[in-house]
């Protein structure tokens, strides 16, 4: 059987991450979570004050930061460092949710990211999610998913995961973040999120997760044969 690129890109929100790894996981194949980059890109931008209006700022910005992925050793699950640091936690609260689409629009920011997110997808035997990974990163990809799902029900298990880590927030508070999300990643002048003309096409509003998971392990068999 050949290795496969699998593309899952998606609205926020959409169970495309708890998919991905879950189809990662039993194909053997390795995760990556593409919107965790631009989330800890997002992070060092707040945490050293860099102004995105700025390009000279932006640039020595990228220079500074290393982004890596490193299993955990315990849980088995892809874990995302910053210059050394796991800020698995920092990077997922609304801190850096609610800047996170203004830094990824950036040119530089993104061909940073596109360049490193294909090296590491360079071997296959991947599952990479995001916005623009079927269109720019793999449009060469053997398998492409597009995911979409109803605002209140992508609010509420946002919501949820949220509380899980101990931030709570209104619903509205999440969808408002959602929708402002939607509406900079879809618009944006570089690589906006759009279904590639090849995506498989899923809503999983009222999916049961079991089916969504085999239904993409189904398709990537038959793209491997
Ligand atoms: O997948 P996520 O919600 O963690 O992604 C966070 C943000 O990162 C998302 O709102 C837009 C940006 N992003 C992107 O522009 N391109 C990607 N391939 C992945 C994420």
């Amino acid at each position: 059987m050949k290795r496969i690129i699998i593309a899952i890109d998606g609205y926020s929100g959409c169970g495309k991450s708890t998919t991905a790894k879950a189809v990662a996981r039993a194909l053997g194949y390795t995760y990556l979570d593409s919107g965790a980059m631009y989330r800890a890109v997002t992070l060092f931008f707040i945490e050293n004050y860099i102004n995105p209006d700025i390009p000279k700022d932006v640039s020595k910005g990228l220079q500074e930061l290393d982004i890596s992925f490193h299993q955990d050793a315990s849980s088995g699950v892809q874990q995302v460092y910053l210059n050394g640091v796991n800020v698995e936690a920092e990077i997922r609260g609304m801190q850096v949710s609610s800047r996170v689409s203004e830094i990824s629009k950036l040119e530089e920011v993104r061909r940073a990211m596109v360049e490193k997110q294909r090296k590491l997808g360079k071997k296959k035997g991947i599952v990479m999610d995001g916005r623009d990974i079927g269109t720019v990163v793999f449009p060469k990809a053997e398998l492409k998913v597009f995911m979409r799902a109803d605002t209140g029900i992508r609010a509420a298990r946002r919501q949820k995961e949220l509380l899980e880590k101990g931030e709570m927030l209104s619903l509205d508070k999440v969808k408002e973040n959602l929708e402002n999300r939607d509406a900079i990643d879809t618009t944006r002048a570089i690589s906006p999120l759009v279904k590639a003309d090849d995506a498989i096409e899923l809503d999983t509003s009222y999916l049961d997760f079991e089916e969504q998971v085999s239904r993409i392990i189904e398709l990537a068999k038959e793209r491997m044969n």
